[in-house]
Order: structure tokens, then C-alpha cells, then sequence
């Protein structure tokens, strides 16, 4: 099998559509990993976060991690903006020989999106002060990915400097 993908990076950043684009590039499977778990549990991660708190989600999100690995068959895989960020996690990721991509998006452009919708709930971005040294702090982790691309950048070239990169 190809080498699978891994698309991390901040809430906001684009990883679902960039990994939906690049899989129909690639002509391969895409999961969302927020998208698994809230099928599989009939919860969003919103939902469980607020709920039971963030340890717990992680424990759920790291679990969901290690089956998707394991068994599914997707190609292209879309984290959630915390996922990476666990050691656990990268090191599973590792372990299956998956790329990863960073979409490194300036904290502004996370932001406009973040409260573009307001349906969408993300209660660890509750305000602009909280969702800024979130995305300060991350930085550290998501600068571990193997590829960094500039998430401000158009979805055609973001997926074609992809592309290029692990062929
Ligand atoms: C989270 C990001 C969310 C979701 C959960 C936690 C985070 O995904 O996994 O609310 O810790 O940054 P998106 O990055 O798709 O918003």
C-alpha cells in the first residue's frame, strides 16, 4: 500500500477539505478522524468535551486513532486540531509509517473560520484570547510533522505542493 497521510494542524487550518481534495487527487479513501468517533459513538468531540471533560475525549480520540490505523483502509486521514499534539498519538502514527503535513495557518485565518459558523462548536476556542495561546503553544508540536505547508495558500497548490511532496 501507498504510504498513508496524515493532515494535522489547528482548528481552522483546512484539514478536512484539504484532505478530501487530496484524496480525490489521489483517487484513494479519506476518514476524518472527528467524523469516525461521532459516527462510532453517536457524540461529537464538541459534545464529549463538554460533557466529560478533554482527558476523557483524548483517551476516546487516541483509541479511534488506533483502529483507524489498524484497520481501516483510508489513505488520507484528517486529525482533529489536538490530536497531534499528543505524544501517544505521533508515536502510533509513526509506527503505521504515515506522512504527516502540517497545515500551518496564521492564528487569524483559524480565527475567522473558528467563528465563521457558529453552529460549529468548539468549546476549546470558547473566546479569541483562549484560542490564541492555544495556537502559540501548539506550535511546538505541529513543527514535529514531516511537511509544512502554508495553509494560506490556495487548496489547488496547498494539495499540488502535497502531492509532490511524498511522490
Ligand atoms: C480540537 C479540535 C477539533 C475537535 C475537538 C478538539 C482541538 O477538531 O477534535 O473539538 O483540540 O483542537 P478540528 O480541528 O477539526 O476543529
Amino acid at each position: 500500500m501507498d504510504r498513508r497521510i496524515v493532515i494535522v494542524g489547528f482548528m481552522g487550518c483546512g484539514k478536512t477539505t484539504v484532505a478530501q481534495t487530496l484524496a480525490r487527487e489521489l483517487g484513494c479513501g479519506m476518514i476524518d478522524l472527528d467524523s469516525f468517533i461521532t459516527e462510532r459513538g453517536g457524540r461529537s468531540p464538541a459534545e464529549i468535551i463538554e460533557h466529560e471533560g478533554e482527558l476523557s475525549f483524548r483517551e476516546i480520540e487516541t483509541r479511534a486513532l488506533d483502529d483507524v490505523l489498524e484497520k481501516g483502509d483510508a489513505r488520507v486521514i484528517a486529525l482533529g486540531g489536538g490530536a497531534w499534539t499528543i505524544a501517544a498519538n505521533r508515536a502510533l502514527i509513526a509506527q503505521h509509517g504515515c506522512s504527516s503535513v502540517w497545515l500551518d495557518a496564521p492564528f487569524e485565518l483559524c480565527w475567522e473560520r473558528i467563528t465563521a459558523n457558529p453552529k460549529t462548536i468548539r468549546p476549546l476556542a470558547p473566546n479569541r484570547e483562549r484560542a490564541r495561546k492555544l495556537h502559540e503553544s501548539r506550535r511546538v508540536s505541529y513543527v514535529l510533522a514531516q511537511l509544512r505547508v502554508d495553509a494560506a495558500k490556495g487548496l489547488a497548490e496547498i494539495v499540488d505542493e502535497i502531492t509532490r511532496s511524498i511522490s
